[in-house]
């Protein structure tokens, strides 16, 4: 093609594409649209559900997700969004989500993902990204510092505490040096308290062939370390390779935590790789009562937190930690000729060579941002609170009649109606539909020993005492249109 041909293109491709790098004037009204949208969001959450059940389902609203060649008006999009996304179904920016482990959204966080998209800066090399690479870095020392790692660490963020999970996993395997022709004989160790992405973990990094020992429980879902003792002392002598133990620092269904520090012991002096799941309690170390519960903790081989859950960021943030960097770096090892430079120019060790992303969000700064803004001191009492909201919530739900779970170890507790006859199981089944359908809480459920019971999950940074009040009125006007005698008797702590 001639010379002018290509130049008459590139001419016309550069018009066409314009409108991808607004100028001033249109970006400030994307801008304010977007903001504006955001404030009717925030300004309206006292009055909104935390769960919406209607209000999804017709066909043709979803051909507005479709791209089309021209482009649409903001306002139309954001009139979508409002009315498709941020309409239906659970409300985890509402301070009524009590279901499941609930996420964060702090808005200093939505800023620092703004700035972080619009700089785009490259945090996965730090020769292409020194400082952002440094940000993160620093969050992983101070997380580590919290665990109570001391030197010699690392660690990185991940998208979650699954991904989180597997890069732990994935590391002790390497580390253990587990080849594939040991894997039938090689154990790990869990509870049936470990999260569903421990499981998946050990399957996508073919550790699911292993022996895999559910390790008994005390009577409060805690793992038993006596019970963990004799399983791997009997399989070592049946012949096999104990190298692993997952315990949990806040079990999602019950928020247990396990007893890391006999936990650590036994592995130590067995010689296994001791991972500790906190995604959802760790971030309670910077309680006191978190700290106590959670001692030995900085005796594991590796551990999860999730910014996301304890540190009410926005969705699509984990962390994992090692204790020995070299091990994570060993694991996440890569050649590649066209990043010799990268490598030559580093100071420090960079996101690509610590966790299996190379080209990923720059998650540092919805996490610096928001801790360095509002300083550690509210997001203490943030976590304090929830502590308390769990054990008020528990004493209340006991004076109303419910047979409920010990005194919670964290923010996660768990309880439930036992009517004088019929299947309790069913009338718990409707009374979660009751609150599901009231909407303005979310309530989720489990089974534990066999018995379905509700679960209350204290996490968002929204959900105060208020919250709280309004569960039980719903709980008490339930139970009262199912026909109970509601004797509410003064709480007994
Ligand atoms: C204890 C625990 N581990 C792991 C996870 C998985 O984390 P994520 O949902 O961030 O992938 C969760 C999620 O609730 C959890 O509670």
């Amino acid at each position: 093609m001639p010379l002018n041909e290509i130049e008459r293109r590139l001419h016309a491709c550069e018009a066409a594409s314009r409108p991808l790098d607004p100028q001033m004037a249109d970006r400030n009204q994307l801008v304010k649209a977007v903001t504006s949208y955001a404030d009717d969001f925030l300004n309206g959450l006292p009055g909104r559900k935390a769960y919406e059940a209607s209000g999804y389902g017709a066909e043709e609203a979803d051909a507005a997700l479709v791209p089309e060649e021209s482009g649409t008006d903001i306002h139309a999009l954001l009139e979508f969004l409002g009315q498709r996304v941020d309409g239906p179904g659970l409300n985890p920016a509402s301070g009524g989500h009590l279901g499941y482990i609930p996420g964060g959204g702090l808005p200093a966080a939505a800023l620092g993902d703004y700035l972080a998209a619009v700089t785009n800066r490259y945090a996965g090399v730090f020769f292409a990204g020194p400082g952002a690479v440094r940000m993160e870095n620093a969050m992983v020392h101070w997380a580590g510092g919290l665990v109570g790692y001391e030197k010699g660490f690392g660690g990185s963020l991940a998208s979650g505490g699954s991904m989180a999970n597997l890069t732990a996993i994935a590391t002790a395997r390497n580390a253990m040096g587990i080849k594939g022709r040991q894997l039938e004989q090689s154990v790990v160790y869990s509870s049936q308290q470990a999260h569903h992405s421990v499981p998946k973990a050990l399957r996508l990094t073919g550790l699911g062939e292993c022996v895999l020992r559910q390790v008994p429980l005390d009577d409060r879902f805690r793992m038993d370390p006596a019970a963990l003792r004799q399983q791997v002392q009997a399989d070592k002598e049946a012949g096999l390779h104990p190298f692993l133990v997952v315990a949990n620092a806040g079990s999602t269904d019950t928020g247990a935590v396990d007893p890391l520090g006999s936990i650590a012991d036994i592995a130590a002096e067995q010689g296994l790789w001791l991972h500790v799941d906190a995604a959802y309690g760790g971030f309670f170390l910077l309680t006191g009562h978190g700290r106590r519960i959670m001692q030995g903790i900085h005796r594991a081989d590796s551990v999860v937190l999730d910014p996301h859950k304890g540190l009410f960021l926005p969705y699509g943030t984990g962390m994992v930690l090692v204790k020995d960097i070299n091990h994570l770096l060993r694991a996440n090892r890569y050649e590649a000729n066209y990043m010799q430079d990268a490598r030559e120019q580093s100071l420090e060790h960079s996101p690509a060579e610590l966790s299996p992303e190379l080209s990923k969000h720059f998650r540092g700064l919805r996490m610096w941002l928001p801790l360095k803004l509002h300083g550690l001191a509210p997001f203490r009492a943030c976590l304090e609170e929830k502590l308390w909201l769990a054990r008020y919530f528990r004493l209340r739900a006991q004076a109303m009649g419910f047979e409920t779970g010990p005194d919670p170890e964290l923010s996660v507790t768990y309880f439930r109606f036992v009517p004088h006859g019929g299947d309790a199981d069913a009338f718990n089944q409707t009374l979660l539909q009751g609150v599901q359908r009231d909407g303005r809480i979310f309530l989720s459920s489990t089974v534990l020993n066999g018995k379905f019971v509700l679960r209350f999950a204290a996490l968002a940074f929204r959900t105060h005492r208020h919250e709280v009040e309004v569960l039980l009125d719903v709980l008490r006007s339930l139970l009262k249109a199912q026909g109970m005698e509601i004797q509410e008797r003064a709480p007994t702590a």
